[in-house]
């Protein structure tokens, strides 16, 4: 996994220099775990510290940790993108945008090697930018969401099959919350599961 994270971080440090872009490798358990959780992209405390999912989806985090009664070394923790999307007002604040077409083509080809590389038994995608990266452009969460699809993945000669279980991701939640019990319901899916 390390020699993994040094190729991709030397191929993308060329693209952008560390300090404007810093790219925010997978983390945790890289050897089989039994999940392997796909976010959509750093957001400012993950490109501050170089980790995903921590300040507010780290707390997401904990609790999902917590139904699943699991830790955070036992995962394996990434993103589509592995950089911060931004956005600039024409005031100078600079804010999270999604991630754009350029960054998703740039970056699934490395998801796709990370994945089969970990090998996980599940894959939980959060929203919909993960699960169209796995499953394609016409996947949609709201048909997707809380049931296991099987996925074949391909990475240059490399293919295998992968389990993967859709979840709304958490901030869209903040945004609409009907789905929370919707999201609920399907964690708790997913712990049958596992
Ligand atoms: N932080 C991440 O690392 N990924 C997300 O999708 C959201 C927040």
């Amino acid at each position: 996994m390390q020699s993994f994270n040094q190729k991709m971080l030397r191929f993308f440090q060329d693209l952008w220099p560390a300090e404007e872009k810093p790219i925010v490798p997978g983390e945790g358990n890289a050897d089989h775990p039994p999940v392997m959780l796909i976010g959509e992209a750093p957001g400012e405390q993950e490109s501050l510290q170089g980790r995903p999912f921590v300040g507010k989806a780290g707390k997401n985090l904990d609790g999902f940790l917590r139904v699943l009664e699991l830790n955070r070394e036992d995962i394996y923790i990434s993103n589509v993108v592995k950089i911060r999307p931004t956005k600039v007002s024409d005031k100078g604040r600079v804010s999270n945008r999604p991630p754009n077409k350029e960054e998703l083509a740039l970056f699934t080809p490395y998801l796709m090697e990370e994945i089969l590389l970990v090998q996980p038994k599940m894959i939980v995608t959060l929203g919909n930018f993960a699960l169209k990266a796995l499953c394609g452009p016409r996947a949609v969460i709201g048909d997707m969401h809380g049931r296991t699809t099987r996925v074949l993945l391909t990475h240059g000669k490399q293919q295998a099959e992968f389990n993967v279980f859709p979840l709304y991701h958490p901030a869209s939640i903040i945004y609409n919350r009907s789905l929370q019990a919707v999201y609920d319901e399907d964690l708790q899916a997913l712990r049958q599961l596992l």
